[in-house]
């Protein structure tokens, strides 16, 4: 049988923490199915088409892998993918709380579909979408930390400003 997991998430950009994530995933699944929710009530910084599409070049290269997008509820697009599992990453302490809610609801939900945490490469562990995107708001480099598309992407939608003299 072949091995299975969703990785969600909002990918609003997709990080280099991401991308270690799915590549630790490879090692245990046949497949990995990336997929970016579309929950048009969060605001997000990028289209869909912008995600998604930053998601494919980012891993064009990764052959068992596949970029989609969800709405609604995660175990059952899991289901009507043949997923047995979802992905998770976890960082630091701090992501565990909501990440164990959503593992329990989501099990509660479908008693099929495991969750299973794998955690990120030590260089991602304090990297996150979020505060990416707050640092390049503001002028931050946070090249490195993102795929080069994203990093070119982020600096058009946050041109710095001349410095005054
Ligand atoms: O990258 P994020 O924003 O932390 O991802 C959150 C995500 C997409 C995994 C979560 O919001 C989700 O699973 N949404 C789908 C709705 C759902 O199934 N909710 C019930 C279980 S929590």
């Amino acid at each position: 049988m072949e091995r299975i997991a969703i990785y969600p998430g909002s990918f609003d950009p997709v990080t280099n923490g991401h991308l270690d994530l799915v590549h630790r995933g490879l090692k245990i699944f046949d497949r990995i199915i990336v997929t970016i929710l579309t929950n048009p009530k969060k605001q997000f910084l990028f289209s869909l088409e912008e995600r998604m599409q930053m998601l494919r070049a980012s891993l064009s290269g990764a052959a068992r892998v596949e970029v989609d997008a969800f709405d609604g509820l995660l175990v059952d697009y899991a289901a009507r993918r043949g997923a047995q599992a979802v992905l998770r990453g976890l960082r630091a302490l701090s992501d565990f709380e909501l990440e164990f809610q959503m593992a329990l609801m989501n099990r509660r939900l479908n008693r099929e579909i495991q969750t299973v945490f794998l955690m990120t490469g030590m260089r991602w562990i304090y990297t996150s979408s979020s505060i990416i995107k707050e640092a390049a708001q503001f002028g931050g480099d946070v090249k490195g930390m993102v795929p080069q598309l994203v990093l070119e992407r982020l600096t058009t939608k946050f041109p710095q400003p001349v410095t005054p003299r």
